[in-house]
Order: C-alpha cells, then sequence, then structure tokens
C-alpha cells in the first residue's frame, strides 16, 4: 500500500524553479531517504508534503489525502520535524511534550501514556523538569523526533534530522527511526550524510529540483555506476588529483576523506588490474608516495557524485 504518492509535484518563488515537476510513491512503513546537496530542494519538498506550503503545479496524496485539497487533514495525520527544529528552549522538557501534545488534543490517561513513551524513547525519565535548551543536541533531536509523533500518525516526515551530531548520536537516532519503521510507521527523511543513506529502504536523489535517481541502496549501486573505482592512500593527494585529472581514460576524482576516489571511464571495465599499476606509477612518477591503491565497490557517495557530475555536463 503507498502511504505517499508525489504527482508532477512543483515549487516556483518568482521565475526560480526550486521543485522540477518530481513523482514517486512511499509504500506503506517505508523508511524513504530523500537525498540532496545544499539547495536542491528537500525542505521545499517536505514542507508541500506536510500540507504548509501550496505547490504550484501537481499534488501529492498523503495517508490518503490531498496536499492541495485538503491540507488540514494532512497537517493531523502526519508528524513532522523541521530542520530547525521546534522546541522552546526556554520551557521544560515536560511542557515542551504538554504543547505539542495539546496541540493534537491529547488529554487524560492518553497524555500521560504519550508523555511517558516520548520521556522513554528520547531517554530523558530522570531530567522532564529540566530546561530544554540545557540538552545536548543529540537529546534534543530524539525529544523533538518523540514530540513529533506523540499523537501516534502513520506517516512522519524528518528534515535533516541529524545535522550537527556526532556518529554516536546519529546512529542512536537511526535505531530509533527503525523502530518506528518496525511499527508500520512510514519515515520520510531527508540528509546529506550518504553514510545515513544506506539505512534506508529506498532513495531518490534530487538535484537542482529533479529527481536524479531512485531504488534501493543496492539497485542504485549496480543501476546507475558501472564504472571501475579505485581508492588510493598516498601522499600529497591535492598533488594526486591534479596529477590524475589529466589522464584521459580517468573519468573523475574526489576526496573521500583522507583518501582518493579514482572513477574510470566505461571502456576500462575489463583493463582495470592494468590501469590499478598505471595508476600508481603516475602517482609515483610525480613523486608522490602510494601506500595503497585498490579496486573497491562504489558508494552511494561515488554513485552520487558521479551522477551530479553527469547532470552538470548534459
Ligand atoms: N521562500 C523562498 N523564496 C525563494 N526561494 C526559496 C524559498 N525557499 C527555498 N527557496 C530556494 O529553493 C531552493 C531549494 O531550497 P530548499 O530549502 O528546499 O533546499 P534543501 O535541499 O532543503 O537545502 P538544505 O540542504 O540547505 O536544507 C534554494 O535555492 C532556495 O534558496
Ligand atoms: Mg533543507
Amino acid at each position: 500500500m503507498n502511504s505517499i504518492e508525489v504527482k508532477d509535484l512543483t515549487k516556483k518563488f518568482g521565475n526560480f524553479t526550486s521543485v522540477d515537476n518530481i513523482s514517486f510513491d512511499v509504500k506503506q512503513g517505508e523508511v524513504f531517504g530523500f537525498l540532496g546537496a545544499n539547495g536542491a530542494g528537500k525542505s521545499t519538498t517536505i514542507k508541500m508534503l506536510c500540507g504548509i506550503l501550496e505547490p504550484s503545479g501537481g499534488d501529492a496524496m498523503v495517508g490518503g489525502f490531498s496536499i492541495k485539497k485538503d491540507p488540514d487533514n494532512v497537517k493531523r495525520n502526519i508528524g513532522y520535524m523541521s530542520q530547525k527544529f521546534s522546541l522552546y528552549s526556554d520551557l521544560t522538557i515536560e511542557e515542551n511534550i504538554n504543547f505539542f501534545a495539546s496541540i493534537y488534543g491529547l488529554e487524560g490517561e492518553k497524555l500521560k501514556e504519550r508523555k511517558e513513551w516520548v520521556l522513554k524513547t528520547a531517554g530523558l525519565e530522570d531530567r522532564k523538569d529540566s530546561l530544554t535548551g540545557t540538552l545536548s543536541t543529540g537529546f534534543k533531536q530524539r525529544l523533538a523526533l518523540g514530540t513529533a509523533v506523540i499523537h501516534e500518525p502513520k506517516i512522519v516526515f524528518l528534515d535533516e534530522p541529524t545535522g550537527g551530531v556526532d556518529p554516536i548520536s546519529r546512529k542512536n537516532f537511526w535505531d530509533l527511526i527503525n523502530e518506528l519503521s518496525t511499527q508500520g510507521i512510514t519515515v520520510f527523511v531527508t540528509t546529506h550524510y550518504l553514510d545515513e543513506a544506506e539505512f534506508c529502504n529506498r532513495i531518490m536523489m534530487i538535484d537542482a529540483g529533479k529527481i536524479i535517481a531512485g531504488g534501493s541502496p543496492g539497485e542504485l549501486k549496480t543501476n546507475y555506476l558501472t564504472n571501475p573505482i579505485f581508492e588510493t592512500e598516498c601522499s600529497k593527494p591535492d598533488q594526486a588529483i591534479n596529477l590524475l585529472d589529466d589522464v584521459s581514460w580517468i573519468k573523475s576524482t574526489a576526496f573521500f576523506g583522507e583518501y582518493i576516489h579514482i572513477t574510470l571511464n566505461n571502456t576500462e571495465i575489463n583493463n582495470s588490474e592494468q590501469r590499478n599499476a598505471e595508476i600508481r606509477d603516475i602517482l609515483e612518477k610525480g613523486g608522490l608516495k602510494v601506500s595503497r591503491i585498490e579496486r573497491i565497490p562504489p558508494s552511494l557517495e561515488d554513485v552520487f557524485v558521479n551522477l551530479l557530475e553527469k547532470d552538470k555536463q548534459s
């Protein structure tokens, strides 16, 4: 069953098209990743799907309601955690929970039960009287997610929920997302962390308002990037990139942390052994020390970088 159906959705601000005629479906209970660089159109899309921002064209059904014709019912039936999440720092944790509960009309036993659930989910059972402003970002994010689903919606939208937190907090947050999904809740999440996208059941990649790729993480890697890829660890990576960018059979190079990824042209599929040795040779002749060079399977980041380059060229 589809929980979200997007059809030809478009948003224009004056002459500028922020979201350009996008269409896709999301199944009930899926963790759906919406991926794109800064300014790609992620937040604009999410705001339209939440019934907060009116589309300029197209429509979407969210939990059975049209965002165009019935945005009020959309809003009532979803949870939304905005990029600048909406907790009040000068309220206590309990006051924040009460505030969100009151928006959705929770009271009595139900309020008590859901409040306990939010506190437990956020790991804040002992701190309900502390000011929210005193929490670390990781705790704030868990609390924001808890309050976003306090009314038990079937669909929740999370706009870059893990920005600015350490890897452990991010991991904890993703455990929570998976928990919601096992309960049958659809999770629509935007991110530009490609390692996080690996945890999604399905992903759409958006660039300049347009969908450029979609599928499961595995499908994206096999369907969109067949070129051989090497990873190398060497001295002076800046110089290495300069040297390699001049080589005709190399399609692209990119920094991956301290390493470099080298994508070969597709015509080199059967030459990879030989090219491995040639790359080493080029770097060593250029005076660099190569401690490792090996062929690797593409990561989602490789897929994304290569798709973006293709998009720029066309
Ligand atoms: N209210 C607005 N008026 C004019 N332009 C806007 C408005 N809102 C967004 N835009 C533009 O639309 C484009 C997409 O913005 P959006 O916020 O959707 O990107 P994003 O993918 O969420 O980026 P980020 O990763 O930085 O959050 C940007 O170029 C932005 O400047
Ligand atoms: Mg955004």
